[in-house]
């Protein structure tokens, strides 16, 4: 045997007890309590430490282009710091290039992604294009080679019309896919974004105005009835408002598969981050909504109706985020010309669980939220997103009484700010393995460029808001 993990606390989506981890060959191979230590290479004592499994962020765009550059973190810093955090997988996305088939724009982003990833990583595909040619018909090759998770936009200028939306929800139902959307109403959006623009009003709190609560509130509902028409399950990834939440909570109640993502961002923040001095550091799509939004996110997790957290980790640097001030070109920029996106990627699972360790939520919770749903809701329970025999043994060792003052400098990804610097964390991550090996222990990464594999996901087939 290579690994015994031992007296620590184990927790699962449903449970917490107290065993011991017995690893071999990249797998979990058993779990009890009377094993033989002189039968394992290595023995470690978790005692008075919570065991978890590595959380899967659903939600990356690592090396995106996007606002005429690039997001600052590559697969290697982003993994790396990924791992640093206790995240053991993570779902970047893929955007399909006008009349690509689906199964090239994935294999052409594995092609950068598999020499630099340090954990392990799968794909969901943005989709633009499915009125050329065989395009949505090229979903289902997708599909067959293990990518079943497609994701569209219902704004930005590559987003689709409403017709478009419909016919890949009406797709994914015959091929066994789910689709995830991010919503937010696209002409109301320029609407606004022109009005506050001849009036003058440039600053990132007009990012957050231009794109408000209504603005996502509107599109969450009718991307709710768009999934129910097509009688189809529906993801909503990145939810940030009330109205949304609304929507989902609704749908769920009555029975539909209709699955919502919110992020840390979303539930440490509001809106009045857009009024600091440098407001347009935080600006992301859907920008951070107010306290009532705020409260509602964290109701739609005490009462199950969020079902996962991710990042959407998206980073870029502090002088591309003064292209809010001074475009690239040397002429005046405004709220539009700053990328949108925050890093947040190692800051997840350490975030979610200090809550926990703070009581506003159970260990169990987020490991379900962070984990053990994404595995279901993507297609890879077979081999992660929970401690049991025979998954991969990607294992995170949680101290619950270190705390942490997080600070953009002890973090491990190539960007140059966070919006988490200064929030206080109670409990931290301690170490990470990913399919067994130890790839960060007590603030430093152990793990290697390129040892991250693709992982291949199944099928998917929900016919109510099981998760
Ligand atoms: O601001 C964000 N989230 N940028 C990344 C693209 C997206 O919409 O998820
Ligand atoms: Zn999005
Ligand atoms: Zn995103």
């Amino acid at each position: 045997m290579d690994l015994l993990i031992k007296n620590g606390t184990i927790v699962t989506a449903t449970e917490m007890y107290k065993a011991d981890i017995a690893v071999k060959d990249e797998k979990i191979a058993a779990i009890g309590t009377e094993f033989n230590e002189s039968e394992f290479a290595e023995v470690v004592d978790a005692d008075g430490k919570l065991v978890l499994p590595g959380a899967i962020d659903g939600h990356t765009h690592l090396a995106l282009e996007f606002g005429g550059t690039i997001s600052s973190d590559d697969y290697f810093a982003g993994t790396r710091a990924a791992a640093c955090g206790g995240t053991t997988t993570v779902f970047d996305f893929v955007n399909q290039a006008h009349g690509e088939k689906m199964l090239d724009a994935v294999k052409r982003r594995d092609a950068l992604c598999s020499v630099d990833a340090a954990i392990d990583y799968s794909f969901h595909i943005g989709v633009s294009d499915v009125l050329s040619e065989g395009m949505l018909d090229s979903m289902e090759e997708a599909v067959e080679y293990g990518i079943p998770s497609f994701k569209v936009f219902m704004v930005y200028d590559y987003g689709v019309d409403d017709g478009s939306f419909f016919k890949v929800l009406s797709k994914s139902k015959e091929i066994g896919a789910l689709v995830g959307v991010h919503a937010e109403n696209r002409d109301v959006n320029n609407f606004l974004v022109e009005k506050y623009l001849s009036e003058g009003k440039t600053e990132a709190w007009w990012h957050y105005m231009a794109k408000n609560e209504s603005v996502e509130g509107e599109a969450d509902v009718r991307a709710v009835n768009l999934a129910r028409m097509a009688e189809a399950p529906l993801y909503i990834v990145h939810l940030a408002n009330k109205m949304g939440m609304e929507a989902v909570t609704k749908a769920r109640t009555e029975g539909y598969p209709i699955f919502a993502e919110t992020c840390p961002q979303y539930l440490n923040f509001t809106s009045e981050v857009y009024k600091r001095e440098r407001g347009r550091d935080f600006v992301c799509s859907p920008p951070i909504k107010d306290q009532e939004s705020q409260d509602a996110l964290w109701n739609g997790i005490a009462n199950g109706n969020v079902s996962t957290i991710a990042t959407d980790h998206c980073p870029f640097k502090k002088s591309e985020k003064d292209w809010g001030i001074t475009k690239k070109d040397g002429t005046p920029g405004n709220f539009t010309t700053i990328p949108n996106g925050c890093a947040g990627i190692e800051n997840m699972y350490p975030y979610m669980l200090s809550q926990a360790n703070e009581g506003r939520l159970s260990f169990s919770r987020v490991v379900e939220m962070c984990s053990t749903n994404p595995s279901k809701l993507f297609g890879l329970d077979h081999k992660k997103g929970a401690l049991r025999v025979g998954l991969d043994a990607d294992i995170v060792i949680y101290d619950p009484e270190k705390n942490v003052t997080i600070r953009n400098d002890e973090l491990h990804g190539d960007t140059d700010h966070t919006i988490w610097e200064g929030v206080e964390l109670k409990g931290y991550p301690e170490a990470t393995y990913s399919r067994g090996k130890l790839v960060y222990k007590d603030g430093e990464f152990l793990g290697e460029r390129g040892k991250g594999q693709l992982v291949k996901c199944h099928k998917l087939n929900f016919k109510g808001p099981q998760l």
